[in-house]
Parts: C-alpha cells; sequence; structure tokens
C-alpha cells in the first residue's frame, strides 16, 4: 500500500489528535516527574514542538514535487497544530513563568530581543490561524489568501531566531532549526523562479 493510498483513507482531523500526543506526554511527563524546573521544561518543550510542526507543514509542498507523497489534506491541521503550541507556550510564559505579573512581562516584552522576535512571530502567526477556514479562503479570494499565508516563512524564520537569541552562545540545535527553515524558503524560491523562467 503506498503512502497516497493509506493518507487518502486517513480523515484529515486525524492530524489533530496525532499532533496532540506529544504535548499531551510532555505535559503527563511533567506531572509524573516535575523536576527542578517544570514551568522550563514545559514552556520550552512547547517551543520547541510549535517549530517542528511548523517544519512538517512547510515540509507538504516540497515532499509532493520531490517524492510523490500527497499529504495537502493535512495542511490545515498542521498549521493550527503549530499555532496550537505556539499559543500554549505563550500560556505557560504568561501563567506560570511570569504568573501574569505585567510589570515584569511588559519589560520582557519591549526590552528582551529574542522575546521582541518571539511575539513578533506570534503576531504574524495569528491572523494565519484565524483565517485557516473555508469562510476566510472565500472571504479573501484564493490569491490573497495565498498571499497572506506566504508569511508564514517569515514567522517560522522569526521563531527559530527567538530560539537562537535566548542562547547566549551559538548552539547547534537552535541554528539547525533557523538553517532548515533558509533550506525550506530556498526551495520555494528556486521552484518560483523555474516557474517564472518558463514563462
Ligand atoms: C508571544 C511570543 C513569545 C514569547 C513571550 C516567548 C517566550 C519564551 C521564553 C520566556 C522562553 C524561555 C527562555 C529562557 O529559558 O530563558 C522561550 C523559549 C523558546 N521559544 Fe518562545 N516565546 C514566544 C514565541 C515563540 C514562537 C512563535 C516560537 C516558535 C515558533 C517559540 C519557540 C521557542 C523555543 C523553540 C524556545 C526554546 C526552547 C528550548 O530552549 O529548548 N517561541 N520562549
Amino acid at each position: 500500500m503506498s503512502v497516497n493510498n493509506v493518507v487518502r483513507v486517513i480523515p484529515a482531523w486525524v492530524m489533530y489528535f496525532i499532533l496532540l500526543i506529544p504535548g499531551a506526554v510532555l505535559f503527563w511527563g511533567v506531572v509524573q516527574t516535575p523536576g527542578p524546573n517544570p514551568v522550563e521544561t514545559l514552556e520550552h518543550g512547547l517551543g520547541e514542538y510549535a517549530l517542528k510542526v511548523l517544519i512538517l507543514g512547510l515540509l507538504i509542498t516540497p515532499l509532493r514535487d520531490l517524492v510523490g507523497w500527497n499529504l495537502i489534506k493535512f495542511r490545515r491541521s498542521i498549521g493550527l497544530m503549530a499555532f496550537f503550541y505556539v499559543l500554549a507556550h505563550l500560556v505557560v510564559y504568561l501563567l506560570l513563568d511570569k504568573q501574569l505579573e505585567w510589570e515584569p512581562i511588559i519589560k520582557d516584552i519591549t526590552k528582551r530581543p529574542y522575546i521582541i522576535v518571539g511575539v513578533v512571530s506570534f503576531l504574524i502567526l495569528l491572523p494565519l490561524a484565524i483565517t485557516s477556514n473555508n469562510l476566510s479562503i472565500r472571504k479573501l479570494g484564493p490569491i490573497v489568501w495565498r498571499k497572506l499565508h506566504v508569511w508564514v516563512y517569515l514567522a517560522a524564520i522569526l521563531g527559530a531566531l527567538h530560539f537562537v537569541l535566548l542562547k547566549k552562545t551559538w548552539q547547534f540545535e537552535p541554528l539547525m532549526y533557523l538553517a532548515i527553515f533558509v533550506l525550506l524558503i530556498g526551495y520555494r524560491w528556486v521552484k518560483r523562479m523555474g516557474r517564472t523562467a518558463a514563462r
């Protein structure tokens, strides 16, 4: 049975449950074994899942072009689950890390470059999540809708940059995320150039 045949029989909503599993396992792990800093474990874990699910969403087109796997029907659920992890990361930051103390939060948002970059990424992702439904596609029209959703690449780069900046030294993991997003944008750009040249 080919991947495309398997995909054909799986309803798109199943992806919401599949992508919820790592977050649920993380949460359960923290409840069972809190460790020295459970809030940080949760905050960091959710941030990293946001980046991983964003990668998954941006891989859909290259996988179709290069390997022939057609996962397009999962694009919306994957995108919305990436936003879910960003939102959960933000809620943990506001509620558990800062305990809704607005003074330190405002200080973070205005003074710490990595937080500013994270907030910008979130603010880009927010309208994309809000418009990830059929009604918005109909109202905006497919061309405007697609133009709006291209901004996901910038949000992804800023999300990875947020990770790079929070570390005081150059570290492999955040740089790897950044490199993956640069590669994915590069792929899209090369494809577009090829299409323009063929016209
Ligand atoms: C509303 C905006 C955001 C805020 C306020 C925020 C806040 C934070 C904070 C406080 C940390 C932990 C820093 C530390 O340990 O000192 C963090 C880490 C992180 N955030 Fe965010 N963040 C935001 C948006 C995002 C977005 C949009 C993404 C991804 C798309 C993201 C991904 C990450 C990652 C991957 C880490 C590091 C995890 C690790 O160290 O393993 N964040 N963020």
